[in-house]
């Protein structure tokens, strides 16, 4: 009953600056108390921290910063795995979503068939060819899978990758054109905003835990706050309208947290220049409170 908490804050695979703030931000909105309250012994390893190139782009390639977001992501590859090699629960504070890269292939370490949820407006899974803006933030998922630059699919080695099959993306609602070929030729499981409303998010939930949770030895939950909608969490990088309520995260929080399957998290792109009396890092901590064992009763 351990969790360690690693910051991230790194900006760098997003377009604008306020995402750095974000593990500060959930920090301030008091997690390690959270956890403790629900009888997790805590220890917060602290941030990664990135440093500020003064060249954007690398080698004529069109990925910003890769070279640094290559870097911190490797560490956060070794932090992760050290932490669950001593037996805690990983959880992740960022920073913009390119930490994902070295959160999943940190657990790929030890859980060599990892099922995934993915919440998110966005798909994430654009390459250099497809990227209509050339930051990273929009690529981890397609990374994940072995698909991209070689910098950032050789962090943490080559060899294990996650299979599609196992990969589910929950609360979509903006996808690039490229994006969709790739979603489609790979088969991965999509339960867009239109599927939540007509299941509903019980039977979304239901069927995406089923489909995680068959032949893995693992579970990572990777949440991206801009799954919700701009009311509910404001301060957000790149906000879409007609996302998931509070109810709707917390419902689907809560259903992972019963299931008992999870083994890790991450919750990214808290904006905290965007946020309002930081709302949406508060969210998060209930959120995280919610997927951990929190019960109104
Ligand atoms: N699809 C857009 C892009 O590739 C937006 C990605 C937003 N990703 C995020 N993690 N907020 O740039
Ligand atoms: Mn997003
Ligand atoms: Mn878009
Ligand atoms: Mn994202």
């Amino acid at each position: 009953n351990r969790v360690s908490i690693i910051g991230v804050p790194l900006d760098l695979g997003a377009d604008r600056r306020g995402v750095d703030m974000g593990p500060s931000a959930i920090r301030y909105a008091k997690v390690r108390e959270k956890l403790q309250e629900l009888g997790y012994e805590v220890d917060d390893r602290g941030d990664i921290l990135p440093t500020r190139p003064d060249s954007c782009y690398v080698d004529g390639t069109k990925l910003k910063y890769l070279d640094e977001i290559e870097r911190v992501n490797t560490e956060l590859c070794h932090m992760v795995a050290e932490e669950i090699g001593k037996g805690c629960f990983p959880l992740i504070l960022g920073g913009d979503h390119s930490i994902a890269i070295g959160t999943m292939s940190g657990v790929l370490q030890h859980k060599k068939k990892l099922g995934v949820l993915w919440f998110d407006a966005h798909g994430d899974i654009n390459t250099a060819e497809t990227s209509p803006t050339g930051n990273i933030h929009g690529m981890p998922v397609a990374v994940s899978f072995g698909i991209g630059h070689e910098r950032l699919t050789g962090v943490g080695g080559r060899g294990v990758k996650l299979d599609p099959a196992n990969f589910v993306m929950i609360g979509i609602r903006d996808l690039d054109p490229g994006e969709k070929v790739l979603l489609k030729e790979l088969g991965v499981t999509v339960y867009t905003m239109h599927e939540i409303d007509i299941m509903g998010m019980a039977k979304v939930m239901e069927e995406a835990i089923a489909l995680v949770s068959d032949g893995t030895d693992g579970v990572h939950v990777s949440f991206d706050m801009d799954v919700m909608d701009p009311l509910h969490a404001p301060g957000v990088g790149t906000p879409v309208f007609g996302g998931l309520t509070y109810r709707e995260s917390h419902l689907a929080m809560e259903l992972i947290s019963t299931a008992n399957i999870v083994t890790s998290a991450e919750f990214v792109e808290v904006n905290t220049v965007l946020d309002k009396r930081n709302q949406t890092a508060r969210v998060a901590v209930a959120l995280i409170g919610s997927l951990l064992g929190e019960r109104v009763l």
